[in-house]
């Protein structure tokens, strides 16, 4: 099965991107034939500073190595290195109505919010289809906040195949046990509401943001119920089975306090990261390797691309081969 997923290089990765997708990323590239790709273009539609933009693609390709992306199993690779995309893009807007963006999630949020709506943000579905699309890709692993692109992904192959014959494969999305991971404050978990616990944020600074995760006030001696708790929804993913059962009757139970729970938390927290931050740091001295895998990783998703696109350019009656 062909599995291919990006990830903007916007800001800090944090567990709720790690839990609700990397690790499903990582998952599978033991089983399947996986392409993965750093998000730089969709980036755009936020960061307009160039240095920035380069270090945070830096800072997720070593994020992804450090964590156990394996080069020689998936192709892990920029996204602006494969510019078929961005053709593949404008095919897809001809057949695409204007309706169908204007129910997005993504540019109707940060309207709602004041933020103003450049082209860029309105076409990310577009952008994130053509992604898609260009490898013929079937399963997209993927956070639950991401599933609406992946439906409008579906639609978008339909009406290209309705037009001009049976080109494009449409994919699936697959989401991991815990599509929503909740911050500090309870919320969803991420980078714009200042609530996230980050995989690779400093030991000390991280265990205070742990011990900072909003409960409510119950008194140690009166039972406590756990789904309720967003402690123990961080536990529950970083914990093994039989430590999971043993908190669940301790909430339960009467005579356990929060501090515990956040304690344990930030000890799974270390144990879970701890080792992957030192392997960053060893990636980090190694800048040359790091750009060779990139490059090696889109010489094999380009030839792909370059596939596909033919049969696109040939169903559309665009010359094909120039
Ligand atoms: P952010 O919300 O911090 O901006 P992104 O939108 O860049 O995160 O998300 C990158 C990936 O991580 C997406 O697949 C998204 O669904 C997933 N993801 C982000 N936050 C969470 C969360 N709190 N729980 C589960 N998955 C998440
Ligand atoms: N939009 C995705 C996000 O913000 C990133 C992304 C871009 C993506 N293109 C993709 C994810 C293609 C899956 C498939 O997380």
């Amino acid at each position: 099965m062909r599995v291919l997923s990006g990830i903007q290089p916007s800001g800090t990765l944090h567990l709720g991107n790690y839990f609700g997708a990397i690790r499903q990323h990582l998952e599978l590239q033991h089983e399947h034939e996986c392409f993965y790709f750093i998000a730089n273009y969709h980036s755009m539609t936020t960061i307009q500073d160039a240095e920035q933009l380069r270090q945070n693609t830096l800072n997720v390709a070593l994020d992804y190595l450090a964590l156990g992306l394996d080069p020689e199993k998936a192709n892990f690779f920029r996204q602006s290195d494969i510019p078929e995309v961005t053709e593949l893009t404008w095919i897809l807007a001809t057949v695409t109505g204007k309706g169908l963006l204007e129910r997005a999630h993504s540019f109707k949020d940060k309207s709602a919010k004041g933020i103003a709506v450049t082209m860029g943000l309105f076409n990310y579905p577009l952008l994130m289809a053509a992604d898609i699309l260009i490898y013929r890709s079937e399963l997209v692993p993927v956070g639950k906040d991401q599933v609406q692109h992946i439906e409008m992904t579906q639609d978008m192959a339909g009406y290209f195949n309705n037009t001009f014959g049976e080109v494009l494969v449409r994919p699936e999305a697959r989401l991991d046990v815990a599509p929503v991971v909740p911050g500090v404050d309870g919320q969803k978990m991420s980078k714009s509401y200042n609530n996230a616990i980050e995989i690779f944020g400093p030991k000390k600074a991280m265990k205070k943001k742990i011990m900072s995760i909003k409960t409510d006030s119950t008194p140690v001696e009166d039972p406590k119920d756990p789904e309720k708790c967003n402690v123990f929804a961080l536990l529950k993913l970083l914990a093994p089975a039989e430590e999971i059962a043993e908190w669940e009757q301790r909430y339960r139970a009467s005579g356990m306090g929060y501090g515990e729970a956040k304690k344990r938390l930030a000890e799974l927290y270390e144990e879970q990261f701890g080792a992957q931050r030192e392997a960053r740091e060893q990636w980090a001295n190694r800048p040359d390797d790091l750009e060779d895998i990139l490059r090696a990783g889109a010489a094999k998703a380009r030839a792909v691309a370059r596939e596909v696109m033919a049969d696109v350019r040939q169903a559309c009656g665009l010359i094909v081969g120039c």
